[in-house]
Order: structure tokens, then sequence, then C-alpha cells
């Protein structure tokens, strides 16, 4: 494994912010410990040897599970054998429930033809052209906490409403004609039913127990349903008068069709990939950018160096592109070093096998956990310190492929991957341009949090200091956002 080379080594660093995190456990847990501490912070049960082998397997509550943290067993695990491995059962029973049988749910054949379809949706192409729509959701948070100089902020909730605004404006470009801010409510109490991990969803109970999770899910999911349903149906009437559809993510959803067999995606398809894309793609984004803001706040050099980055990259439309902020983009990706939004990734073994010297039984679950990978001792020098210079272009390249796993690999990779890198890093850029984000003087340890995705414990309360940039350029090309016209 390469040690050495992810850090520049002729970098002056005087200061390098190291984020307080849980200490690795340095002796195991009884079976009661286990249970409370995976159901209080699951990332608090990590052993210092997965931090430090680059396999750990080990019997416990789950069966056996064996952990992989050397890059080329996980290219073995996600590439070269990726068929002898399924979504396990832990998984499928969190999402399946919430989701449907979107793409992250979906298995075998019915999984390998909605991904073929909806592959192209996500294209360099397409992502680029909604570059615009991430700007202006960009540009509107900014302004919002530019109005607040001087107040204290909850960043969380910011960046959790600038990453729906972002979906909002890319799955459906016109809203309800009926109800402007309909699809925005029904998204948010969508997300608020199926969002608390129920624990007993992870413990294995058998599908027949009531889950309170599942219970609330109903109403808001038929809500949300019957607005999806109706924005589809409007959508097709558009396109079948030949009538000109908006460019956004439902029109690519209703067009796409399957390379191989020309198929289209039913109306059920579409409507599960619509709930699909909002809930992996909102909170995952938020807490990345959330994370940003902390760490810039503790870390004056390169707070600096980003804004002036911004302030150098800004054209005169008030917009950024993604190539003039390799800087923006390199905090994005050390911030999701440090803080992946999914800290683990688990598989299970459809036949016996072997990885590396580890004999791997069938229906045996085999982890990959970013939040380990990401700081493991053989990986990284100096793990545990917030440097972005690793992911300047220069350095980039020295970084193995397979240590470094925020949006996982292989056939199942992350298919938003550069339409939410794109999305952080231009928000992020606004936000730096226009406010400077400390730390609240009376803050609590800031502590990160394990539920479906990592996050602050609490929240993150922000003083603000509106850096005075607002309406330096030409911010008023806002079209309305929704409910302007037919959809
Ligand atoms: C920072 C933001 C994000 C992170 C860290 C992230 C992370 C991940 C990871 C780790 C996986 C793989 C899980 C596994 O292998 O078990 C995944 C899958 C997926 N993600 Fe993301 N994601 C992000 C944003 C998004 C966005 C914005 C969308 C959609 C618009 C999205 C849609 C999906 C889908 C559909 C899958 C399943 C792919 C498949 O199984 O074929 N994600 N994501």
């Amino acid at each position: 494994m390469q040690t050495d080379a992810t850090l520049p080594r002729d970098a002056v660093t005087p200061f390098r912010f190291r984020p307080e995190v849980p200490k690795p456990r340095t002796q195991d847990l009884s079976l009661f410990g286990f249970l409370r501490a995976a159901r209080e912070n699951p990332i608090t049960t990590w052993m210092r040897s997965h931090f430090e082998q680059p396999v750990v397997a080990a019997e416990g509550v789950l069966g056996r599970v064996t952990v992989v943290s050397d890059p080329a067993l996980i290219r073995y695990l996600y590439v070269e054998n990726a068929k002898n491995y399924r979504k396990d059962d832990l998984q499928r029973r969190i999402l399946a429930p919430g989701l449907g049988n979107g793409l992250l749910s979906a298995e075998g054949e019915e999984w390998k033809n909605q991904r073929r379809t909806i592959a192209p949706i996500f294209s360099a192409r397409h992502v680029t052209s909604f570059s615009e729509s991430m700007n202006l959701a960009g540009a509107r948070v900014a302004r919002r906490l530019a109005r607040r100089g001087g107040m204290q902020v909850e960043a969380a909730n910011e960046m959790t409403r600038v990453s729906l605004d972002v979906l909002e404006r890319t799955i459906f470009t016109q809203g309800l004609k009926r109800d402007p801010d309909a699809v925005g409510r029904a998204i948010t109490r969508f997300l608020e039913a199926i969002g608390p991990i129920d624990p007993l969803d992870v413990f294995g109970m058998p599908n027949f127990v009531p889950r309170i999770g599942r219970l609330r899910a109903r109403p808001a999911g038929r809500f949300f349903e019957e607005v999806v349903d109706e924005l589809i149906e409007r959508r097709r009437a558009l396109t079948a008068s030949g009538g000109e559809a908006p460019h956004d993510l439902l029109t690519l959803l209703l067009t796409a069709s399957d390379p191989e067999t020309g198929n289209g995606l039913t109306d059920l398809e579409v409507k599960a990939n619509i709930v699909t894309f909002i809930a992996a793609g909102h909170e995952t984004t938020a807490n990345a950018l959330t994370w940003a803001l902390f760490c810039l706040s503790q870390d004056a050099a390169s707070r600096e160096r980003l804004e002036a980055e911004a302030d150098a990259a800004i054209g005169t439309d008030g917009h950024f592109a993604l190539d003039d902020l390799p800087f923006a983009k390199a905090v994005m990706e050390e911030t999701m070093r440090l803080f992946p939004p999914v800290p683990f990734m688990s598989r299970q073994a459809i036949r016996d096998d072997r990885i590396g010297r580890i004999k791997i039984p069938r229906n045996s679950t085999v982890m990959v956990a970013p939040w380990v990978l990401h700081r493991h001792r053989m990986l990284w020098d100096d793990p545990d310190a917030f440097v972005p210079e690793r992911f300047l272009p220069e350095n980039r390249e020295s970084i193995p492929r397979f240590a470094y796993l925020p949006f996982g690999a292989g056939p199942r990779v992350c298919i938003g991957q550069s339409f939410s890198l794109q999305e952080a890093t231009i928000v992020l850029a606004h936000v730096a341009r226009a406010v400077r984000l400390d730390l609240a003087a009376d803050h609590p340890p800031v502590v990160p949090l394990h539920r479906v995705t990592l996050r602050p414990q609490g929240g993150l309360r922000m003083r603000v200091h509106d850096r005075g940039t607002a309406g330096a350029e030409n911010q008023a090309s806002e079209p309305p956002l929704v409910g302007a016209g037919p959809a």
C-alpha cells in the first residue's frame, strides 16, 4: 500500500486542523455494549485494529463480518468479483420500504435494466447543464445568509434547504400549478417521515413487526406520491401534445430508454427513482457542505484561500463554473474524506469466496467503511488532519482509486457522484463569496453522529459575517422557481 504520496511534502504546514472525533476502541465491547453503541452512534464501535489492519474479520451480533481496507482487495470486491456480492438484507430492509424499487434498492435484472437506462441521464453533458440551477440555489442561500450578518444561523438547516432547493430545481423545473409550494412541502414531509432509522431494522426483526417509522411514512408517502403522480401525468400530457418539455430530471426519466432493449421506464419506476434521488441526494450533500463549513471555520488559511478563489472566479452574471473552482472542489473532497456522508457500505457474499488470504463464507457480510478507510494509518499521511491540498489536481492522481470511496465504487457506484460534487462546490463558492461563518462562541464540541448519514450531533450554529459582496454581481437573472406555467 502507498503511504505518503497523499500529502504534498513541500507544503509548509505550520497549522493543521485535526477535528475531534470518537477515539477508536482498544478493547472489544460486550454484546450489550455493542448494541448500545451501535444504536447511539455506530462510528463509536470501530476498533483501533480497523484503522491499522488491511482486513479485519470477526464474529459479531450481525454474524461474520469482514471489514476490508486494502485498496487492491476492495477493487476485487467491488469490481473483479462484484457479481458474487449483493447489497445485504440489512440495507434492503432499511431502504426498500421508503424508496420502493428505485435504483438504490433494486437488485438483479431489475437493477441492471434501470441502471443502463438511467446512467445517461447523469452524463457529464447533462450534469454540466444543471450548473445554472445549482448557481441559482447557491446565490439564493448566499443572499439569505448575507442578510443575517451579525446573527447566528443553524448551518446544517441552511445546507439542507439549499440541497433541497437544487433537487427541486433540477428534478421538477416547474412545480404544481395549483400550489407552488406543494412540491417542497411534500418532499419535506416525506423526508421527515422516512428519516429516523428504526433500531429494529438494524437488528433484524422480521418484516411483519410494525415499525413506527414505516407507519408514520404512510400518509406522507401517499401525499408525496400524489404530487409526483400529478407531475408525471401533466408532463406526459405536455410531451404527447408536442409541447416543449423543460430540461430537467423528470423529463429525462420520462424519455429515457434502455440502450440495449429500447424500453423506457414505467411510471412506477420513474416515481421510485424520483423518490430515490431525493432521499439519496439531499442529506448526503447537505452534510458534506455542513462539515466543510465547520472545517473551514477552524482553518483560517484554507478559508482565506477559498474566499480569494471565489472572488476571482465569479462571473459577471454572478455564476461560477466548476472548472474555475479547484480549491473549493478540493475542500469538498477533503471534507468527505474526513466526514464521509455514507460512513460504511455492506455487501453479502452469494457464494463462498476468498478476499486475499481471508475466507468469506457464503451469506456473510463484507464491509467497506469510508470512515475507516479514509483515516487508515497505512494509507494516509497525517490521516486526521484537514488538508484540502491533497485533492488539488497536481496531487489528486497520487491517491489510489480504491483508497477514497465517498461515493462507493464498481457497478453500484453513486450515480449522482458528479452531480453532487458539482453542486457542493458551486454552493460552497457562493457561500464563501458572500459570508464568513464562524462557530458560535458558546458552541459545545462538534461531534459526528452517524445516523443514516454522518452529521454534526445537535447541528452547527454559526455566526455570520457579511463580506459585503452581495449585489456586486448581477444576480437578477433568477427566473420564477415554481408554479409559473405548465409543467
Ligand atoms: C455527497 C453526496 C453523495 C454521497 C456521499 C453519496 C454516496 C453514495 C454511495 C456511497 C453509494 C453507494 C452505496 C453502496 O455501494 O452500497 C451511492 C449510491 C447511489 N446514490 Fe449517491 N451519494 C451522494 C449524492 C447523490 C445524489 C445527488 C444522487 C441523485 C441525484 C444520488 C443517487 C444515488 C443512487 C441512485 C445510488 C444507487 C446506485 C446503484 O445502486 O446503482 N446520490 N451514493
